[in-house]
């Protein structure tokens, strides 16, 4: 399964810390924020993975990262998302990369403090489809929500005013490669961009779309007060920021 991190957008809830820079070069504690997401791939045992980034500052990113050194890898493969046309539209510039192989995404903001190794089995197990990873939050309302119904997701709702549940759908999303095709179908939502909850809908609508439940601690960081949790969680968890250094 080959790794895919998104990192494009222009961040502009954090203005005007993301006005100089990118979103995910900002610092969480003690490190950059896309250190986070890349060990979060490589702990699942993914080590062809792609970057793509956007908006300012990009070429950091290649001064930031090199060739993923510090992960251990020996290579990372980069792109470039014109514009903030949504998640879905970050992700369709990965279409070459994935060459039909099945892809693990994750959204460069998502900080976990466990690891994904079960679920990325669980996929591998799958014949065809998707997986995505839950969490069962309080304000379900600032996220994608799933309706789940005994061990299926009948049905996901991005932001909605009434949630139907508390389990918020997490940033990170496991595909097989139909998933181009599917992005191809999409329109733009009410907010203009691809929305990565429409492609997990068409997944729905096929019956091949399961799920489990992340374990730990989640968070993104694209708001002011999550950047200031993400940060307060990566320091009072060692281990994290450990793995995320590179040490582990
Ligand atoms: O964090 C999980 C949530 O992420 C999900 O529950 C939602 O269903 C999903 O839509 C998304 O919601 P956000 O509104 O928080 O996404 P945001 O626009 O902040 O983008 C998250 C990351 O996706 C961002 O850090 C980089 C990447 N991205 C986003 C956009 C809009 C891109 O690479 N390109 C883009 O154009």
């Amino acid at each position: 399964m080959k790794g895919i991190v998104l990192a494009g957008g222009t961040g502009s809830r954090l203005f005007p810390l993301t006005k100089i820079t990118n979103k995910h070069l900002l610092p969480i504690y003690d490190r950059p924020m896309i250190y986070f997401p890349i060990q979060t791939l490589v702990d699942a045992g993914i080590e062809d993975i792609m970057v793509v980034t956007g908006g300012r500052n990009s070429g950091d990113f290649l001064r930031l990262l090199a060739n993923g050194k510090e992960f251990g890898l020996k290579h990372i493969h980069y792109t470039y998302q014109e514009g903030e046309g949504g998640i879905a539209d970050a992700l369709a510039l990965a279409e070459h990369f994935a060459d039909g192989h099945r892809i693990c995404v994750i959204l460069g903001d998502n900080i976990i403090q466990g690891d994904i190794r079960a679920a990325a089995d669980r996929f591998r197990a799958q014949s065809h489809g998707a997986h995505i990873l839950l969490k069962e939050v309080a304000d379900a309302e600032r996220f994608g929500v799933a309706e789940v119904a005994g061990d299926r997701i009948v049905g996901i709702e991005e932001k909605p005013a009434h949630p139907k549940s508390n389990y918020a759908v997490t940033g990170i999303y496991m595909y097989d490669s139909s998933v181009f095709d599917k992005i191809k179908t999409l329109v733009p939502s009410g907010r203009g961009e691809l929305e990565i909850t429409d492609v997990n809908n068409a997944y729905v609508r096929e019956g091949s779309l399961t799920f489990s439940f992340l374990s730990g601690w989640w968070t993104d960081a694209g708001t002011f007060d999550s950047l200031l949790r993400a940060a307060n969680m990566v320091k009072e968890s060692g281990a994290v920021a450990d793995r995320a250094k590179g040490a582990a």
